[in-house]
């Protein structure tokens, strides 16, 4: 049996929230109520409580509920969190992240998909505060029904009216539903980080990747079944589970740890190799010599990782994936290295600092493959993570 924590906030259509239950359970689902104060002014903890057939929980600081079942257990306990009705005021708290009462405290402690279906007058649907909080939770991964457009009880038409019990019983049924493992049974090989070249045994040229979009990637794939070898160069991230970690330093520690991984049917090239290395590196600590000059560093180029596993050979995996991180003429760069590094997709962001793109949370995308381009929304890391992994999910199959 699935768990459903169904969160009822303070709007007139808390009272579908009641037909909600009785579907979800007659669809063999267990069901607990959290009502929050306003949610209360609507519908009875009573009729909630004998259409659930359990507990209604209300309060933050209870003593037999905290006794019993703290709100983090709460948060963690169900499968899935649903708010409905959730309001403008709700929402709100959600995108700024309050907790000021059991509901709020609740959405923010737990681990688990949360599905909203909004409900609120037309206005402050529209208004462009409710607007922005949406984005935000939408880019963090909140699943969305509705609201529906029709009559509203404020004598207004629009969108704004919570979406109808059935069809959010639909929703929750395909968040509930066992996860599609499409790539099970592949293996996949994805680089993340950046690369460290040595100058001596102490001293090394680096980049500012951090590694968060590469392992985003690798337990993405992980989470649609595919067997995972994620070759990092050193970064700060923890290790995704369930993945193989290979940790590298240099390019060529990287290229001989890809070519140990193959075969694989797909490779994902996330990491900021390094272009040059030391040709000179010393093998030991240059010593700063009281007047002397500054030593010179000879440079000379790294192996291409990308493009030596992607040039063709029976050993080449069936999807190739490039990343193009560029500051200046993004697409055309990007299409270039699609076809110079003969990979399928190259995945294209723009990397200049005013983005806030390198080393933070979030992603803006192209996906460039031989049919076209693609523009995603601006994401986090996450989630353009698992639109890639779905993607190539798709293309194996
Ligand atoms: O040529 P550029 O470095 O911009 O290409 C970026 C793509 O190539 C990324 O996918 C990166 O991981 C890969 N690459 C590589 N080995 C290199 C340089 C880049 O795999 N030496």
């Amino acid at each position: 049996m699935k768990r459903v924590l169904l969160i009822i906030a303070g709007g007139i259509a808390a009272f579908k929230a009641l037909e909600l239950i009785r579907l979800l359970r007659k669809s063999g689902h267990g069901v607990t109520c959290v009502l929050t104060d306003h949610g209360g002014q609507f519908v009875t903890p009573l009729s909630l409580q004998a259409l659930s057939e359990n507990k209604v929980y209300r309060e933050l600081f209870s003593l037999t509920d905290e006794s019993e079942m703290g709100h983090i257990q709460l948060s963690r306990s169900a499968d899935l969190v649903v708010v409905a009705p959730a309001t403008a005021n709700i929402l709100a708290k959600m995108a700024a992240g309050l907790a000021d009462d059991l509901a709020s405290t609740v959405l923010l402690a737990t681990d688990k998909p949360v599905l909203v279906a909004p409900a609120m007058n037309v206005r402050m649907w529209l208004h462009p505060a409710t607007q922005a909080n949406m984005k935000s939770l939408a880019a963090r991964g909140v699943q969305v029904i509705g609201p529906d457009e029709g009559a509203m009880a404020c004598n207004e038409f629009g969108p704004g009216r919570m979406s109808e019990p059935p069809a959010i019983l639909t929703a929750i049924e395909a968040l509930l539903a066992p996860p599609a493992r499409p790539l099970d049974g592949r293996h996949v090989i994805v680089t993340s980080g950046p690369t460290h070249e040595p100058i001596d045994p102490v001293r090394y040229i680096a980049n500012r990747s951090s590694g968060r979009q590469g392992h985003a990637i690798a337990a993405a794939l992980a989470a649609l079944g595919a067997r995972v070898t994620l070759i990092s160069g050193p970064v700060s991230v923890p290790d995704p589970s369930g993945v193989s970690v290979h940790r590298v330093e240099s390019a060529r520690e990287m290229l001989d740890a890809c070519q140990a991984a193959l075969p694989a049917d797909a490779a994902v090239f996330a990491a900021a190799v390094a272009d040059w290395r030391v040709a000179n590196a010393s093998d030991g600590k240059i010593k700063k010599q009281p007047g002397a000059a500054a030593p010179a560093l000879a440079l000379i180029p790294n192996p291409d990782i990308l493009a030596t596993i992607a040039a063709a050979g029976p050993n080449r995996p069936r999807l190739v994936v490039g990343f193009a991180a560029e500051t200046d003429d993004l697409l055309a760069n990007a299409q270039g290295k699609l076809v110079r590094k003969n990979a399928d997709f190259i995945v294209a962001n723009d990397v200049s600092p005013e983005t806030g793109i390198m080393g933070g949370a979030e992603n803006a995308v192209h996906l460039i493959s031989a049919a076209g381009v693609e523009t995603w929304p601006r994401l986090a890391k996450e989630a353009v993570a698992a639109r890639l992994a779905a993607r190539i999910a798709e293309a194996l199959t």
